[in-house]
C-alpha cells in the first residue's frame, strides 16, 4: 500500500494557522461536548501561574470562545485584581456554602467579550479547604458550565485540593521558572500529582520516595497507566527558547526515569516589563499591549494548548509529502507530526512500489530541535528538510526495504 497523504501543515505560528471556519467547528465541537478544562498549576508561589492563566483565557476568548476563567488559588484569590474587574459580590465561597445553587451563578462578566470570572475570596480561609464533597461538587459544576473552555489558575504547592483540582482537567499545565528552585518544585509538582493520580486509580496510599513511585506506576492496572501516560504540557515563564527547551529535556527525563510519565514543552515565556506593567495598571496584558513579546508567547501557548498534542482531537494529521529523485530511483518522503502519545515527528521514505526503505522518528525533546531552536510549528518542515539533506549528502547509508 502506498503512503497516506496527509494535509500540508498550516503555515505560522504553532501547529494552529485555523482560520474562522477551523474557530467555528472547535467552539461547536467544545460546546457538544461539554467545556475541555485547562488546569494550570506548578508546585512554586510566584512564578507566573495566574498571568499567564488569565491571559490565556484572554487570548480564546478573544479568539471567539465563550471562556470561564476559574480562580482556583483556593483562600488567595486575586485574579480579579489582575483582569482590573470590580471585587464580585459572589465568589467561590457562596458556592460551596450554598447561596448559590449552580457554579454558573457566580461567573461575573469581565472586560473582555465572552470572558467570564469565578471568583475565589481572598480573605475568606474557609473558602481554602472545601471538604471532599465539595470538591467533589465543584469538579461536576466546571464540567457543566456553559462554554466552551474553562481555565483554572492554581495556588502553588501540592495540597489535596489543588493537585484534584488538577487532575480533574483535560490538560493539565505547569508553570516554571529556569531557577534551580523553581525546577525542584516543579518536579515535585509533577511528581505528586503523578502520584495522586495512581492513588485515584488504584485506591492505594502513595509512597513517598522515587523508586517507590516509579514502581507503583509500573504496577498500576492498563487502564491507570494510560491515563498516566498524559504528557504534562510544561510552561517555561521568563525565559529564552533555548533555556526552555533545557528545562524541558530535564524535566523530561526526570519523569521518564523516575515516574515513567512525558513532559512535554508548551510555550516558553520571555521575561517582559510589560507584564509588570500590565499587572500595575491591572489590565491583562493581551489587551493592554498585544504585541509585547509575552503576549505574543502567550498567544502560541494559546494556539499550542489547543491545537498541540495534548489537546488535538483525532483528525487529520499535519506533514508534509514529497516526490524526489534519488540515485536514479523516483522516491515519496513523507514527514508528520505523530501527536499523543507519542510526542515525535516521523519521517518515512517510500518506494514506488509503497514498501518503505527508511524511517526517523525524533522526539520533540531531541536535542536535534533544541539545537537549532524550532518551535512546535515547525518541526514537521525542519525534520523534513534534515532527511531530504541527509539523503542527497550520502548520511543515509542504504535504502533497503524495512516494511
Ligand atoms: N513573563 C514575565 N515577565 C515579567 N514579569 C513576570 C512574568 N511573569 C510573571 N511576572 C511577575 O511575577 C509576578 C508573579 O506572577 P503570578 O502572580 O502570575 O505568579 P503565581 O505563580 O500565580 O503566584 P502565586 O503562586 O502566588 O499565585 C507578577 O506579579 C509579575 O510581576
Ligand atoms: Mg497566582
Amino acid at each position: 500500500m502506498g503512503p497516506r497523504v496527509i494535509a500540508p501543515p498550516q503555515s505560522g505560528s504553532g501547529s494552529s494557522g485555523q482560520g474562522a471556519k477551523g474557530t467555528r467547528d472547535a467552539v461547536d465541537q467544545a460546546s457538544a461536548t461539554g467545556p475541555r478544562i485547562w488546569a494550570f498549576g506548578g508546585g512554586k508561589g510566584g512564578v507566573g501561574k495566574s498571568v499567564i492563566s488569565s491571559n490565556v483565557a484572554v487570548r480564546m476568548a478573544l479568539l471567539g470562545h465563550r471562556v470561564v476563567l476559574v480562580d482556583g488559588d483556593l483562600g488567595g484569590a486575586n485574579l480579579d485584581t489582575m483582569l482590573g474587574c470590580e471585587r464580585p459580590r459572589r465568589t467561590l465561597s457562596h458556592f460551596f456554602d450554598r447561596s448559590v445553587a449552580s457554579l454558573a451563578d457566580v461567573a461575573v462578566p469581565t472586560g473582555v467579550d465572552r470572558l467570564t470570572l469565578v471568583a475565589g475570596d481572598g480573605e475568606c480561609l474557609g473558602s481554602a479547604n472545601p471538604v471532599h464533597a465539595q470538591k467533589l461538587k465543584l469538579i461536576r459544576h466546571l464540567r457543566a458550565l456553559p462554554c466552551d473552555f474553562v481555565m483554572i489558575d492554581l495556588g502553588a504547592g501540592t495540597n489535596f485540593n489543588t493537585l484534584d483540582l488538577y487532575l480533574a482537567a483535560d490538560v493539565g499545565v505547569v508553570v516554571t521558572t529556569g531557577e534551580p528552585t523553581s525546577l525542584q518544585n516543579c518536579f515535585a509538582f509533577i511528581k505528586t500529582a503523578t502520584m495522586r493520580h495512581v492513588e485515584q486509580c488504584t485506591g492505594v496510599q502513595r509512597r513517598e520516595h522515587d523508586e517507590g513511585a516509579r514502581r507503583r506506576v509500573g504496577s498500576a492496572g492498563p487502564e491507570a497507566r494510560a491515563a498516566l501516560q498524559r504528557a504534562t504540557s510544561l510552561v517555561v515563564n521568563r525565559a529564552s527558547p533555548a533555556e526552555a527547551r533545557r528545562v524541558a529535556n530535564l524535566m523530561h527525563d526526570l519523569a521518564g526515569r523516575f515516574l515513567g510519565g512525558q513532559v512535554r514543552l508548551a510555550a516558553s515565556i520571555a521575561d517582559d516589563v510589560a507584564v509588570t506593567r500590565s499587572i500595575r495598571q491591572s489590565q491583562p496584558l493581551c489587551v493592554l499591549e498585544p504585541t509585547a513579546r509575552a503576549a505574543m508567547d502567550i498567544d502560541a501557548l494559546a494556539r499550542e494548548l489547543w491545537h498541540g498534542p495534548a489537546v488535538a482531537p483525532a483528525g487529520p494529521a499535519s506533514g508534509v509529502n514529497e516526490e524526489i529523485e534519488h540515485e536514479g530511483q523516483r522516491l515519496h518522503v513523507q514527514s508528520e507530526d505523530l501527536g499523543a502519545p507519542q510526542c515525535a515527528v516521523r519521517t518515512q521514505v517510500f518506494l514506488a512500489d509503497g514498501s518503505v526503505v527508511f524511517t526517523r522518528r525524533t522526539p520533540y525533546v531531541d536535542a536535534f530541535f533544541e539545537r537549532l531552536a524550532v518551535g512546535p510549528g515547525d518541526r514537521v518542515r525542519f525534520h523534513h528538510v534534515a532527511i531530504i539533506r541527509a539523503l542527497r549528502s550520502g548520511r543515509v547509508e542504504s535504502l533497503r526495504k524495512t516494511a
